[in-house]
């Protein structure tokens, strides 16, 4: 019997609910969303993360932007718009599926701008409804598409956290992971730690052994080792931005794992859904990357782990060149080099 499908995103009652992603696994607490001022701080402070859960996020943001109660002593709609959207926009820079979803929020705002003010909501918050239930179809193919990247069972090793807690439902890399899970392909699962937010030690974990999925945790550091001992066969992991050329914005420490793969020769993937591929950032230089406050670093639960007022970098992702990558596994299938070629191909394709 299949598992009713978890997601970390749910819209009730005029009301957006989102699982608080920096206290698991220790709890499980609902925040809740009545404004889009506490939409964006909640995307900004993590309680939700990961790119395409950040852009259907923002999709139910705007539209509890156009509530009735919010809107009542607007003048003009446009600025208005473009206010929200500003607002939800500078929230993170990486990802890129948080302006895609704006962006579709937008070109819909701009047909039914004249409407009423309950017809406008309602088209809003049913636009928001169909990116969230497209993110979870769309994960579910990308999990068909990887699962036929293997023919016997396979140890995997991820970093950070690409699963249903990181998108509408099931996940991108770890949509491929419970897709050969299903179809008995699947030996292990190595999760990456993750530091400093720990993304693949509380919530990969979470996600996997409630499923009860084979997962090991490991520390990042040692990468190097397990792939040396010859215990992963592949490595899959998500994607913030894949840049025309096939380079790609990750975690950070996806960059590491890559060129250790390559070292060893093992395949390494990106899952991703297509909207995840940015052709206006021609290389993975123009891609802006994140970089957090010093305290993720220097606490961890609230405890110091070292000189308080140490100095610190703390950058939130790193760019794997596209050389380096096996694949791009995408609900339109999987794309292989040259990846300006192929990802340009299947945009026109659907154009
Ligand atoms: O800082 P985060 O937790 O938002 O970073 C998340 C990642 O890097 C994920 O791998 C990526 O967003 C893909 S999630 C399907």
């Amino acid at each position: 019997m299949e598992r009713q499908l978890f997601s970390p995103i749910i819209w009730k009652d005029e009301r957006l609910f989102l699982i608080d992603q920096r206290i698991l696994p220790s709890e499980e607490h609902w925040v809740e969303c009545r404004r889009v001022e506490e939409v964006a701080e909640a995307i900004r402070s993590m309680i939700v993360r990961g790119a395409p859960a950040i852009g259907i996020t923002a999709g139910y943001g705007v539209a509890l932007a156009f509530r009735r109660d919010a809107v009542q002593h607007v003048k003009d709609v446009d600025t208005y718009f473009e206010q929200v959207y500003t607002t939800l926009i500078e929230t993170r820079p990486t990802a890129v599926n948080l302006r895609w979803a704006l962006d579709r929020m937008k070109t819909l705002f701009n047909q039914i701008k004249h409407g009423s003010v309950q017809d406008m909501y309602e088209a809003l918050v049913r636009e928001a409804r169909s990116i969230h239930e497209e993110d979870i179809a769309l994960n579910r193919k990308i999990g068909e598409h990887g699962a036929h990247l293997v023919q016997k069972p396979v140890r995997v090793l991820t970093i950070c956290n690409a699963g249903a807690l990181a998108t509408g439902g099931y996940g991108t890399a770890l949509g491929i992971i419970r897709s050969l899970h299903e179809q008995g392909k699947l030996v292990m699962v190595y999760a990456m730690e993750t530091r400093p937010f720990l993304q693949g030690a509380r919530l990969t974990v979470w996600e996997l052994t409630r499923e009860a999925i084979p997962v090991t945790l490991i520390c990042d550091n040692m990468v190097g080792l397990l792939m040396k001992q010859n215990k992963v066969d592949i490595v899959v992991t998500g994607a913030d931005r894949i840049a025309r050329n096939g380079d790609t914005a990750n975690k950070i420490g996806t960059y590491m794992v890559a060129v250790l793969a390559n070292y060893h020769s093992i395949p390494m993937y990106i899952a991703a859904p297509y909207s995840t591929v940015d052709l206006n950032t021609f290389t993975g230089n123009d891609i802006p990357i994140e970089e957090r406050h010093s305290a993720e670093i220097i606490y961890i639960q609230k405890v110091p782990i070292t000189v308080p007022d140490v100095q610190v970098w703390n950058p939130a992702f790193d760019v794997t060149p596209a050389e380096l990558i096996t694949g791009i596994v995408t609900e339109k299938g999987v794309f292989e080099r040259p990846y300006e070629e192929s990802l340009v191909q299947a945009y026109t394709a659907n154009a």
